[in-house]
């Protein structure tokens, strides 16, 4: 059983929508997921084996979402490295913006900075290409697992 904590970065609920069909997920599957909307430094540093996967959008010209930013912010402030961590990305986005799911892609970049081994290759979910992604996330998730 793994310990996963879900890092939610939205503006107007779909991330969460889909961090909270990872989680239900994830349980079933009989790990320990939870999703943290405001996630706070102390919740998320940890020694002990762990796994983050991030579930974000991007906002503004690529950044990452203002529920997530102080996160980020102190993170790449006082640079914990977390080797026995493992982390995921799903990094939601719109491609008719400049910089597509730029605001993950900043999220994963300083994790893996950070020394978290990166469990799985991203999943990268266009709202110009679907509004519902759920056969996409569930199929993603079934691999994930597979590694967990
Ligand atoms: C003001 C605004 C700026 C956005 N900027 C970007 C961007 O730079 N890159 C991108 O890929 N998507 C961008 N998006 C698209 C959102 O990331 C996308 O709609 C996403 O599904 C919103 O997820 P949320 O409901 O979790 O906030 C932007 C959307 C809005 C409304």
């Amino acid at each position: 059983m793994a310990k996963i904590k879900i890092l939610v970065g939205t503006t107007y609920g779909t991330s969460q929508e889909v961090a909270e069909d990872c989680a239900a997920q994830l349980k079933a599957l009989g790990h320990d997921a939870s999703v943290l909307r405001q996630p706070a430094y102390d919740e998320v540093v940890s020694d002990a084996p762990q796994v983050l996967l991030v579930c974000s959008a991007t906002i503004g010209q690529g950044e990452v979402p203002e529920n997530l930013l102080p996160l980020y912010l102190e993170l790449n402030d006082r640079f914990p490295l977390m080797p026995n961590a493992g982390f995921a990305l799903i990094a939601r986005g719109d491609s008719s913006y400049e910089n597509f799911a730029e605001g993950g892609r900043q999220v994963a970049d300083l994790l893996r900075e950070l020394q978290l081994r990166e469990l799985v290759p991203p999943l990268f979910l266009d709202a110009c290409e679907t509004m519902d992604p759920e056969a996409e996330v569930d199929a993603w998730i079934q691999k994930l697992a597979e590694v967990l």
